[in-house]
């Protein structure tokens, strides 16, 4: 795809656009709101080189970790392997930036959409090189075989390449997560001193770095599910006072952060996938300080997708959600480590607020603060027969017209981490297209975009945002910020769904 406008220019470098961004300032006037439309010029500029690019996963060794690495090798190998349905072709499903399209205009009446990936130059995700830790030794192999995720036939096909890549020893601090783990942690860095650890954590990167020639390295955590930190402003306020608490082995320094400040301090990016606290805000001013993105918390990947879609209809439509009732059976190692209170409070946190903004916009069917308080409840099971094949059992209850209820009760097969790979997949590889993106607003000096990128909300099941910026969770309002973007950076013009070069030539 090539774009012709004298909005966009283009060298062996970078493509920068030139986009006249269309807002509506909104002032209060007594009850009257006054709408006064602006216009603000911003030009993007993207870095068209593409990076060598290293990935390393904090469980590397566990269902997604072991799921993800295999799923790419298949496509960068094209693998096929065989099952009682047949032969199977390896592909990218459930993956945005590989499988979904994006529409890019019309050619005389018909519409013409193209493969997200091909709008902007972004890294195949079969170039990128995998590494990292886990606190169990099993090589990927084995580990692949433990997960129960991968078809059989699959498994035996991968083998040769997984049995080679075996997980650094990890960072383990049992109080942060069940203690049902502590048998599979046989592959751990000794000692309680954290700064070591930290240390440990920074040469493991840059000796990944080094040894495979990368040009820039990603770290992202899909180890287990840890307690909430004990926030304290005094022990993660600051960058300074977090590095202090760690030189000091605090006891609510969790894994997951020494693997956050240690990205920084590396120059790498760092991704959360799990529902916990783990980006405090001195990990924030580190990233922002090394110049370097953190996202999180917690892949966005069925029953919350799915939430989020049907909550939006229901309130988009005018109908009133009063009670959200889940169940989830799920008997995988991630299921077993949050049978713990501790760690079920992180996932319930995170599960429970991604409906909020979209019932808080709609003042018509809730006018006050009560009324928003509907009866959200999550429960999780864990019952080691149903594996990886998660069950997620939804009541939604709605008022309608004339005080009628309609209730959906949806029941939602979720193959946990076949849906999670893909997912992670486009979190990497977005993330590293944002490093190369950068924006200048009514012609100031370029900036990269803000530490914390909320870009990839479609992503999360609890999106950060950066500080004074509302999180969005409705899907088409995450998935359209994603595709605008992208399509805005390319010198496209983003689709208002008026089709009105359609409908009047
Ligand atoms: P898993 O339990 O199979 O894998 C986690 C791995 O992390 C295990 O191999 C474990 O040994 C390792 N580990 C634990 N503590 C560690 C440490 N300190 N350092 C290094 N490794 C450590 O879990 P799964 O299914 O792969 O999920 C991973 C995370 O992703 C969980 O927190 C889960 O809640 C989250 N998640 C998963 C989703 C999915 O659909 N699969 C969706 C949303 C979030």
């Amino acid at each position: 795809m090539k774009v012709q406008s004298t909005t966009t220019q283009q060298d062996d470098h970078f493509l920068i656009s030139n986009y006249d961004y269309k807002s509506t300032n909104i002032e209060k006037n007594g009850d009257k709101y006054i709408a006064k439309p602006q216009i603000t010029n911003f030009k993007f500029k993207t870095d068209t080189r593409i990076p060598k690019v290293g990935v390393m996963l904090v469980g590397w060794g566990g269902n997604n970790g072991t799921t993800l690495t295999g799923g790419i090798l298949a496509n960068k190998f094209n693998i096929t392997w065989n099952s009682r349905r047949g032969t199977h072709q390896p592909n990218f499903y459930g993956s945005l930036t590989q499988s979904s399209v994006i529409k890019i205009g019309t050619c005389n009446t018909e519409e013409v959409f193209v493969p997200f990936k091909d709008v902007l130059p972004m890294v195949n995700p079969c170039d990128i090189v995998f590494g990292g830790w886990d606190i169990s030794s099993m090589n990927l192999a084995d580990a692949m075989s433990r997960a129960q995720v991968v078809e059989y036939d699959l498994q035996q096909k991968l083998r040769p390449y997984l049995e080679k890549l075996v997980p650094l020893p990890s960072i383990y601090y049992p109080d942060f997560i069940a203690a049902n783990q502590g048998d599979r942690a046989d592959n751990v860095i000794p000692g309680n001193n954290k700064l070591e650890h930290l240390n440990i954590i920074r040469k493991n990167i840059a000796d990944f770095k080094q040894q495979n020639n990368l040009d820039k390295v990603i770290l992202l955590w899909t180890a287990n599910t840890e307690r909430f930190c004990v926030e304290d402003p005094n022990i993660h306020g600051t960058a300074e006072k977090l590095l202090k608490s760690i030189e000091s082995s605090h006891p609510e320094i969790s894994a997951s952060t020494i693997f956050a400040c240690a990205a920084c301090l590396e120059g790498c990016s760092f991704i959360n996938g799990s529902p916990q606290n783990t980006i405090v805000p001195g990990v924030i001013e580190l990233a922002e300080k090394a110049g370097v993105f953190v996202a999180g918390d917690d892949f966005k990947t069925g029953q919350t997708k799915f939430k989020t879609c049907l909550v939006e209809y229901l309130v988009g439509a005018g109908i009133k959600p009063k009670a959200i009732i889940s169940y989830n059976h799920l008997g995988n190692n991630d299921g077993k480590n949050l049978s713990q209170e501790s760690c079920f409070k992180s996932k319930e946190r995170s599960k429970k607020t991604c409906v909020d903004d979209i019932l808080e916009s709609n003042k018509v069917l809730y006018p006050t603060e009560e009324e928003l308080n509907i009866d959200h409840t999550i429960v999780i099971k864990y019952c080691p027969e149903t594996g990886d094949s998660k069950k997620a059992m939804d009541e939604y209850i709605a008022e309608i017209f004339l005080g009628g209820r309609q209730t959906f009760a949806v029941y939602n097969v979720c193959e946990d981490s076949l849906l999670a790979a893909p997912l992670i997949m486009d979190l990497l590889l977005l993330c590293e297209l944002f490093e190369r993106i950068q924006f200048s607003k009514d012609s100031s000096e370029y900036q990269r975009f803000d530490t914390v990128l909320s870009w990839l909300s479609y992503l999360m099941k609890a999106p950060k945002s950066e500080s004074g910026i509302t999180t969005i969770n409705s899907l088409s309002r995450q998935r359209a910020m994603l595709e605008n973007l992208v399509k805005v950076c390319a010198g496209l013009t983003i689709d208002d769904n008026l089709r009105l070069e359609v409908r009047y030539g």
